[in-house]
């Protein structure tokens, strides 16, 4: 996939409309609605008020959780989870679409922005294409939510065309939604068919951070793989083995390593179906002359609780009804002085249950481990990114980036539809 795209530094957006994709899928209060993180309105800023300097009117629009704009679909799949179906009104499911209207969103934006932000009532209906109509240089609006629209996540061709439209026929599409930049839906990439289409900064800088060291990383390139499956991970070993010099393996996942070179790993998260595989990679990084690592000791614990019991034990040789929440000191030395001397590291995944502090020995001692080399940092989204906030670290890393599916699709080798889509230099 080619990673270098044009940006808005690459077109000229004054007195143009520009529609902006945004990934404002923020986390909301479930009870009261509230943004509880609002991380991702703030890495869409810089490239906002770049739009509106420039004297563009700004379209801007996201979607925001997974809605489910039919009804009868909606009935359907609440009585297959068990729901009695006379319970399932239409009352209900607007009550749902409600929960993730935009509001808090343009709120938020406003508030952050120090500027009026006009909200649509739809995403291209009558009140969109009246305030987009209106809309002057300077000025930003905000879509209601893309998957309002049933069209969005088919990547409808109508609905693309009608989103482009809101833009005018000199329109501009920018695109900083990196975190959606992984589906092929009508807003991320079917729009791109009717505008001149180019990232915005915060796809940029995910490009060249991640895409750089893809593509070319200054070496030796470290993987740190962690977290609780091997399965959401396989993509990503996969392709890793072709481009690192070392891959740690660490987390829940650990254990499926583990138990594949025929040790025990009493009630450890276990994925018994990729034993194979496991076996597999460990033969393909000796065959590449990749250095794999894995866990040498673990730190286990009685109950998968903040307060269990917990011992340190040799990897593989977990008794019977205890479980490993974490990477042994052995091990936490082991990977640290594998980072030391790295060019890039790239970390994808917690080392063991870091939400419990007992058990977030080995997250933090790589995080710190990372603050303190030379090397390029960049932490994929999701639980790494969340750790490494969590623990005190985001300000060392190189870059933490913003997308969660999107980034593992990313370090998978995919094409991303959303990037692909977009002019390239
Ligand atoms: C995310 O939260 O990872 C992005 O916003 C994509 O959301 P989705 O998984 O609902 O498509």
């Amino acid at each position: 996939m080619n990673y270098n795209k044009k940006t808005v530094k690459d077109v000229d957006v004054k007195g143009k409309k520009v529609l902006l994709r945004c990934d404002f899928n923020v986390p909301q209060d479930k009870a009261t609605g509230a943004i509880t993180d609002d991380k991702r309105i703030r890495a869409a800023l810089p490239t906002i008020q770049y739009l509106l300097d420039q004297g563009a009117a700004v379209i801007a629009c996201s979607h925001l959780g997974k809605p489910e704009p039919s009804f009868d679909k909606w009935a359907k799949k609440q009585a297959e989870k068990g729901k009695d179906p006379a319970s399932l009104t239409k009352e209900k499911w607007e009550k749902t679409l409600e929960a993730l209207c935009m509001d808090p969103v343009a709120k938020r934006l406003s508030k952050l922005l120090g500027k009026d932000v006009i909200l649509a009532g739809d995403v291209v209906g009558p009140d969109a294409q009246a305030k987009a109509a209106a809309l002057q240089p300077g000025q930003i609006m905000l879509l209601q939510n893309t998957r309002f629209e049933k069209g969005e996540t088919k990547n409808d061709p109508e609905l693309a065309k009608a989103m482009a439209g809101l833009a005018g026929e000199d329109g501009v599409y920018v695109s900083d939604a990196f975190g959606a930049v992984h589906r092929a839906h009508a807003s991320t990439a079917g729009v791109a068919a009717h505008l001149p289409a180019v990232s915005g900064f915060l796809i940029q800088k995910e490009l060249e951070f991640i895409g750089g060291a893809l593509a070319d990383p200054k070496r030796p390139l470290v993987a740190i793989l962690g977290g609780s499956k091997v399965s959401s991970k396989i993509g990503v070993i996969n392709n890793l083995l072709e481009i690192a010099d070392t891959i740690i393996i660490g987390g829940g996942m650990a254990y499926t390593f583990a138990k594949a070179q025929g040790g025990t790993v009493g009630d450890s998260l276990l994925e018994s179906d990729w034993l194979d595989y496991c076996n597999e990679m460990v033969a393909k990084a000796k065959e590449k002359g990749v250095k794999l690592l894995l866990p040498v000791d673990t730190v286990i614990a009685d109950a998968f609780d903040p307060n269990a019991n917990s011992q340190v034990v040799k990897n593989g040789q977990i008794p019977d009804s205890w479980q490993g929440l974490d990477i042994g000191p052995e091990t936490v030395k082991l990977y640290c002085d594998a980072v030391k001397d790295a060019g890039t590291v790239i970390w994808n995944g917690p080392m063991g249950v870091f939400e419990f502090e007992k058990f977030a020995v080995g997250t933090k001692a790589v995080a710190e481990a990372l603050s303190k080399t030379s090397a390029i940092t960049i932490i994929g989204g999701g639980d790494s990114a969340a750790a490494v906030q969590q623990l005190g670290y985001a300000a060392q890393m190189t870059h933490i980036s913003t997308g969660g599916g999107a980034s593992l699709e990313f370090m998978e080798g995919k094409e991303l539809p959303g990037v692909a889509c977009l002019l390239d230099k």
